[in-house]
């Protein structure tokens, strides 16, 4: 018989509930803080905020808060994996809010491209044109899920940018380096910095988003300050946040998680709910930030978005290529 030793991210049904009370208890509070916030002052709940440009964005009616239910942003604030900040889902919040500085941060274009710059964050946002806001459902591999209003530009524009040369394949995304402010990064298990990669044309489809917001406020640092990828239809690792470089190459990068633990996370990670993890099932997800109304929901092929991406996989055995 297997004995299972729960994971960190498997709170107990009690201890899950004590939190979601705890934190109903200062939702006032946090409230108060977050109508401050909006009336002008220049510090966000978790900090000093970032990458400023751009707000307010502009609702993308395909993308609207009313077709589904955002999360509470105190929950997709407080309940983060960022491992350069520790593994623990509360250690982000606190940990990247101590001397980590993301502005002024700069974005490098590279490889096969025509256009290769270096772009102020800022800067880039003005020369894109401006910031949309979409509602985006967020599913991790670990088997939880919110739903994000997420402010930021198609990554399409980014490539566009770039302008890629017809050898270009693949897109490879960099994290950044800085073990003395990140203190996970002074423990070498993950092989920093993290790294991401994409398909060109998974990367110019209309779900790819770079996201330098959440609810019209720039990105916490623990949510990727001042740019991170979101891709809607795979699972949460592939969103690499704190982006320093993209490179275009001709061959897959190897990713992170791939690399770490082949066996177990590939290179594509798409949602799919009828291929099981190793070590779970994928079939269902545990809502977060639901209060004691917190359950589990039925996980969506390419987690809703199957309309507009099963298009890029005919062909691919999608229990092969997981
Ligand atoms: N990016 C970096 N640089 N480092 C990380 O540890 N974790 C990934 C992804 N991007 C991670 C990262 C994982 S596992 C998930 S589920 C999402 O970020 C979590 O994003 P969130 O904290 O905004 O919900």
């Amino acid at each position: 018989m297997l004995i299972r030793t729960p994971k960190d991210w498997e709170l107990s049904e009690s201890s899950a509930t004590a939190e979601a009370v705890y934190r109903l208890r200062n939702r006032r509070e946090f409230l108060k803080t977050l109508g401050a916030g909006l009336a002008g002052v220049a510090l966000a709940p978790h900090g000093l905020l970032a990458a400023t440009a751009g707000f307010p964005s502009k609702e993308n009616p395909l993308f609207p808060a009313s077709a589904l239910k955002p999360t509470a942003y105190e929950f997709i604030t407080s309940y983060n994996n960022f491992y350069e900040f520790g593994t623990g889902k509360d250690d982000p919040a606190k940990y990247a809010n101590r001397g980590w500085k993301t502005e002024p941060w700069t974005v490098e274009l590279a490889g096969l491209i025509r256009a290769p710059a270096t772009f102020d964050v800022n800067a880039l946002v003005a020369k894109i044109g401006g910031l949309e806001q979409r509602v985006y459902r967020h599913r991790c591999v670990e088997a939880w899920s919110m739903v994000v209003p997420w402010d930021g530009f198609p990554l399409a524009k980014l490539v566009a940018l770039a302008d890629p040369k017809p050898e270009a394949k693949f897109l490879k995304f960099t994290s950044f380096l800085d073990p003395k402010n990140a203190v996970g990064q002074q423990d070498s298990y993950l092989g920093w910095p993290y790294v991401e990669g994409l398909r060109l044309d998974e990367a110019v489809n209309e779900l790819a988003f770079i996201a330098t917001g959440i609810y019209g406020k720039p990105l916490p640092n623990q949510n990727g300050a001042p740019l991170r990828l979101v891709t809607p239809w795979k699972y949460g690792f592939k969103g690499i946040k704190s982006i320093v470089k993209i490179e275009f190459t001709d061959r897959a990068p190897l990713n992170t998680w791939q690399r770490l633990a082949p066996n177990e996370y590939g290179f594509y990670a798409n949602v799919n709910p009828q291929v099981d993890h190793p070590r779970w099932s994928q079939a269902s997800e545990r809502v977060i930030g639901g209060g004691i109304f917190a359950g589990r929901q039925t996980t969506l092929m390419f987690n809703g978005y199957e309309k507009q991406v099963a298009g890029l996989y005919k062909g691919l055995d999608l229990t092969q290529n997981y």
